[in-house]
Order: C-alpha cells, then sequence, then structure tokens
C-alpha cells in the first residue's frame, strides 16, 4: 500500500516507471476536468467525506474534511485469493489472464471503455445539484457519490493504460473529451446524456442507474481478466453506497409525501410542499425504463460471446451456479409474435443479457416494496408505488417496435400516447418538482419535500456539519 504517492495505490505503481509516468500525465488532465465539470461552486468548501485508503474489509476508508479537487483518488484492486482460474464460458478451467489475450482485446477495450464512460457521465449530469441540495446531508452524500464516480474512472483509465498500450492512453484521454449531453460528443450510453438537474431524478439515478452498474460490475468482477475482476470488486464497495443514496432517498421522499398526503384537507401532498405519490411514480417509471435499457438487448450474441470467452460472467457465477459453461441451459423469453405476447426457449448464452437483467428487476422489486411499507405504515391503503414492467418505453431491444403499459400489456400506439400524461413527467410534473427544489444548507434542517434519514453518516449525528462552507 502505498499512500504517499503522487498517486494513491496498491498496485505497485513505483515499481512501474513508464505506467506511472502515464498516469502523472493523466492525472492534471483529470484535474482539469473535475474543475471544469465536476460540482459547480462548491470546490472550495470543506467536505466531510470517505476516501479508500486501503482494501481492507474491516477499514478501507478515512472520513476527514477535505476539498473536493484535494481528494486523493487512488487505484485500487482487490488482492488476489490465491490462483484463480477462469470461471465460465469455453475458457473455463484455464489460468486466469494476467494479461489481455490477443484475440480478446477488442472485447475487452470495449468493455472498460463503455464501462469507464459512465463514471464521469454522472458527475457531469449531477454538477448543478449541489445549488438545490435539501440539507447538509444530501449535499454531502452527493459529493461523495460524485468523487467516487471519480475514482472508478481513475481504476478504468489504470486498465486502459497498463493494458492497452498506445489505444488504451488514446481512450483515457478521449474518457475526458467527451460530455454528458453533448450534441457532438455525447457519453456512450443514452442515459448518462438525460439531464439529471433535480433531486428526484438524482436519487432515481442513484437507485435505478447506479443499480445497473452494480450488475454490470458483478458481472465484472467474475472475468477471466484477473485485473479487471478486481478493479470492479473494490469498486463495487464504494458503489454500495451510491445504491443506498438512491434507495433511503426515494424512501424519504416516499415517507413526506405520505405524511403530507395525510395531513392535508384535501389529501394533495402538493399543498403542502411535498411531492405527491403518483408524480413520485412517474420518476420511477422513467428511470426504470431507462435504466433497463442498459443491460443490452434480450437475444444477443454479444453476451453470448461475452459468456462464452469467459471475459464477462453473470451475478454471483461462482456463488450462485454449479453449471458454468452456459451451454445445457434454455431461457423463457417473453417475445411479440402476430400481435400478442408469448414464450419461446432462446439458449441460455444468447440470454445473458435477460439473465441479469432479471436480477436487477428483482433488486428494484425488493426496493418498492420497502417504499410500500412506508406508505402503509401513514395508514395509506389506496396507493402503492410500483416498478413497471421491463418492457414498458422501450427504445431499445426486442420490445421497441411495441407499445405496452406499465403493467407489460401491448396496448396501441395511440392508448400509449394517451397514457403517457399519467404515466410519465409531463413538462407541468417537471416544472412543479423543480419548484420545490430550493437550497436548505443549515444543519439539520430539511427542505419540505424530503424527511430526514434515521442516522447520519458513518456514527455522525443528522445535524452533523457535513459542509462547511469557506467561500461565501
Ligand atoms: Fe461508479
Ligand atoms: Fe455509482
Amino acid at each position: 500500500m502505498s499512500l504517499t504517492d503522487s498517486i494513491p495505490n496498491n498496485v505497485d505503481l513505483g515499481s512501474d516507471r513508464k505506467l506511472l509516468r502515464a498516469l502523472e500525465k493523466w492525472q492534471p488532465n483529470f484535474l482539469e476536468w473535475w474543475k471544469d465539470m465536476g460540482p459547480e461552486g462548491f470546490q472550495e468548501d470543506q467536505i466531510w467525506l470517505r476516501t479508500a485508503t486501503s482494501v481492507d474489509a474491516s477499514g478501507w476508508a478515512h472520513y476527514d474534511y477535505v476539498r473536493m479537487p484535494e481528494y486523493r483518488w487512488g487505484i485500487f484492486l482487490t488482492p488476489r485469493a490465491g490462483e484463480r482460474t477462469v470461471g465460465f464460458g469455453d475458457n473455463a478451467k484455464y489460468k486466469a489472464w494476467e494479461e489481455v489475450p490477443g484475440e480478446l482485446r477488442g472485447i475487452l477495450r470495449r468493455i472498460i471503455v463503455t464501462q469507464a464512460d459512465t463514471e464521469p457521465a454522472s458527475v457531469e449530469q449531477q454538477r448543478l445539484l449541489g445549488k438545490i441540495a435539501p440539507s447538509l446531508y444530501d449535499l454531502r452524500n452527493l459529493f461523495q457519490v460524485n468523487v467516487e464516480e471519480g475514482r472508478h474512472l481513475w481504476a478504468m483509465v489504470h486498465l486502459l493504460h497498463q493494458y492497452f498500450g498506445r489505444d488504451g492512453r488514446e481512450e483515457a484521454e478521449a474518457l475526458l473529451e467527451r460530455r454528458s449531453g453533448d450534441q457532438d460528443k455525447p457519453r456512450i450510453l443514452s442515459t448518462f446524456n438525460e439531464p439529471t438537474d433535480e433531486w428526484l431524478s438524482f436519487f432515481c439515478f442513484t437507485m435505478f442507474t447506479d443499480r445497473d452498474g452494480k450488475y454490470q460490475l458483478s458481472s465484472l468482477s467474475e472475468s477471466g481478466f484477473d485485473p479487471l475482476a478486481r478493479a470492479t470488486q473494490f469498486m463495487l464497495t464504494e458503489e454500495a453506497f451510491h445504491l443506498f443514496v438512491g434507495e433511503t432517498g426515494l424512501d424519504r421522499i416516499v415517507r413526506r409525501a405520505a405524511e403530507a398526503t395525510v395531513k392535508d384537507p384535501n389529501g394533495d401532498a402538493r399543498n403542502q410542499g411535498a411531492i405527491d405519490l403518483p408524480t413520485i411514480q412517474k420518476w420511477i417509471n422513467f428511470w426504470f425504463s431507462s435504466a433497463v435499457e442498459l443491460f443490452g438487448g434480450e437475444i444477443s450474441s454479444n453476451a453470448a460471446d461475452y459468456f462464452a470467452t469467459g471475459v464477462k460472467g453473470r451475478h454471483h457465477e461462482q456463488k450462485k451456479y454449479e453449471e458454468h459453461s452456459g451451454l445445457q441451459g434454455i431461457y423463457g423469453m417473453t417475445l411479440v409474435k402476430d400481435g400478442r405476447l408469448t414464450q419461446e426457449d432462446v439458449p441460455l448464452r444468447n440470454a445473458m443479457n435477460e439473465v441479469l437483467r432479471d436480477e436487477y428487476v428483482d433488486d428494484c422489486e425488493r426496493a418498492c416494496a420497502r417504499w410500500n411499507k412506508t406508505i402503509r405504515e401513514h395508514g395509506i391503503t389506496d396507493f402503492e408505488l410500483r416498478i413497471p414492467s421491463r418492457r414498458f418505453n422501450r427504445r431499445m431491444g426486442i420490445y421497441a417496435d411495441h407499445r405496452f403499459d406499465p403493467k407489460g400489456d401491448l396496448i396501441s400506439d395511440a392508448a400509449f400516447e394517451r397514457g403517457c400524461a399519467t404515466w410519465l413527467p409531463t413538462q407541468e410534473d417537471r416544472d412543479y418538482v423543480r419548484s420545490v427544489m430550493v437550497p436548505c444548507y443549515e444543519p439539520g434542517q430539511f427542505a419540505p419535500w424530503i424527511a430526514p434519514p434515521s442516522k447520519g453518516v458513518k456514527g455522525k449525528p443528522v445535524d452533523f456539519e457535513y459542509v462547511k462552507f469557506t467561500a461565501r
């Protein structure tokens, strides 16, 4: 472990002068990008942040006040636990790769660049949110997520620099040149070009979009390319907090909505300055349907190749499955045929994206059940939140050419158009949500549309001064 180096790391950077020099050359460009595209207006303030300092499960992070540009972004890989083999596919039982096999170079580069691109993209999407934060607790959590997405970019750039030569260095530069939402140089995946300019969207993003990230990282942590497996494994420990922010953030908004609904004489949460439950449902519909696209095509020869070559496994491939060739299974896929929904068997390898999407949908349903518990606790029995069908509102994949309602039933184009105003955010909804987003920077105070959390961060009280403003 080396924390005194210019780049904190546990990969013995000091002994690889060439790599160290390349990364030290990239570092000022990263910092310039951070100052340009990172959180706007808070770069001089003291934020109480967690910094990864080791990969020790018992204490891998250090908490203290830090100015964001001085955050110590480091490179950490989960240590090897003995000799690994490729755990699945046609190469199963070969020794895991320490270098990129020539024939897998293209595939691995594409996977790493696509993952890497999402990290700075989300920072860019969220860069204005600090100005309308509902509390210091939430402001700090936003910045925690942002700096860690920055570290995830470092994790992927390290792999590009170390294992992909000149191509890798060029990709690392390009990662700092694309911009979320830019017409000419957009980020690679469309969800990462959606504006996230209010906090209901931020919590939906960390709930739904980051959760796609969890499942992608998890399947890459099974990879036969060992450095990728170890890098993504450590990223998952940080990612868990991002998902916590999203899931509990939505729960707190739901709690406030339920309180306000019960309190208001007309049962209208908006009259109380809260966000009403039907509006929250629309945001869930929008962000969930956007995030499920990230898993890729339902029937996919790419997914089959990734699995066959041993590059990308299933979620918990080693822990959960006995059969690792993926050749014997079939997957019952729901398809549209002759205007009706039918089931058809697909070879398992070609359905790997769908297998991963299943895990994701189950996880979202679990969180949704928790929000519904919060609603019921307030005595509301006539409203439940729902995770929409994965077929609803799709732009890619086998469902994109058809229209479905949120339950997943086939409907006509006209019925979809009619339903949109009740299913998805309207301009009026967006204006309302935007209108309640006023900053609340007093320690322990919360904006009226969100309930306080049940506890603070890392043993600190909820009213702790998580952000010290020094520049205003
Ligand atoms: Fe990330
Ligand atoms: Fe994340």
